[in-house]
């Protein structure tokens, strides 16, 4: 056992997400340039920085849609840098997109269910003859996803088709249909993109709930630090691919290097 850990409850210490020496080059231009952070598992964690810092860039390494040029990414300590995106997503690390991907014309419900089924545990015969297997798994996949619906607060919309909720529902309604794929890490890239403040402050409070719910790890991508220092235990700063701040969202705020950063940002609100 020479190298263990002798600290109680060490080996819940490893993080659920890694980042080592993360580099991602596109032509001339590194999109991500030497990132290194890790997050807590149980924890929510903030990953901000102004426009183009390469904040969705890693989302898509994370991810597996993006092969990485340098360093490696581990997920509760193992690498997961080379798998492909579907392992990846099997593993539980689940995640929405910065602009909405919804079926804009099925119901919300539906929307819900269509993701609940890439859990669903019957083959196609079964499903074609509706064995009785099949059925009493479609009735556990309609009540989960009327289940979380009802947590997120569109229970009272779920007949509505997607492209006519409020643009506000429709972001929720993208998380809803992440965690019917059952994620343990959720990754959220803008959330709050085009909410006004309190639609904003309302989402976070219900991403925070979820996460105790779930027992999620979360990493949320946010453009404006202040929206995300309420709920986030954890801050890791981009700008122009490099890290700029990592910590304490308190500490990470008033560093002046990350003032500097946000510095004629805030107009483009
Ligand atoms: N597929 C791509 N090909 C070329 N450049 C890209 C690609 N994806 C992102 N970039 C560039 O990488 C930089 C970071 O982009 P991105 O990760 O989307 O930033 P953020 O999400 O922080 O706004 C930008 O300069 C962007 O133009
Ligand atoms: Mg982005």
């Amino acid at each position: 056992m020479s190298g263990a850990d002798p600290r109680p409850g060490a080996a819940q210490a490893v993080p659920v997400l890694e980042l080592r020496g993360l580099t991602k080059r596109f032509g001339g231009l590194a999109a991500v340039n030497d990132v290194s952070f890790a997050i807590r598992e149980g924890g929510i964690s903030g990953l901000i920085g102004p426009n183009g810092a390469g904040k969705t860039t890693i989302f898509n390494l994370i991810t597996g849609v993006y092969k990485v040029s340098a360093g490696s990414i581990l997920f509760k300590g193992s690498p997961i840098t080379d798998l492909e995106p579907y392992r990846i997503a099997d593993l539980g690390v689940t995640r929405t997109f910065q602009n909405i991907r919804l079926f804009k014309n099925l119901s919300a419900r539906d929307n819900v269910l269509t993701a609940c089924h890439m859990s669903a545990r019957y083959g196609l015969a079964e499903a074609i003859l509706r064995l009785p297997r099949y059925r009493r798994e479609e009735k556990a996949l309609a009540v989960k996803a009327d289940g979380l619906l009802e947590i997120m607060g569109l229970a009272d919309r779920a007949d509505l088709t997607a492209n006519n909720l409020p643009y506000g529902l429709q972001r929720r309604l993208e998380i809803t249909r992440a965690l019917a794929l059952d994620p343990t890490l959720l990754l959220l890239d803008e959330p709050a993109a085009g909410m006004n403040p309190d639609e904003t402050e309302q989402l976070m409070l219900l991403i925070s709930d979820i996460r105790k719910r779930f027992g999620l790890s979360v990493l949320v991508i946010e453009h404006h630090m202040d929206l995300i220092m309420g709920v986030c235990e954890h801050i890791h700063v981009l700008n122009f691919g490099c890290s700029l701040a990592d910590g304490d969202p308190a500490v990470v705020a008033g560093d002046p290097k990350v003032v500097e950063a946000y510095l004629g940002q805030e107009d483009e609100r």
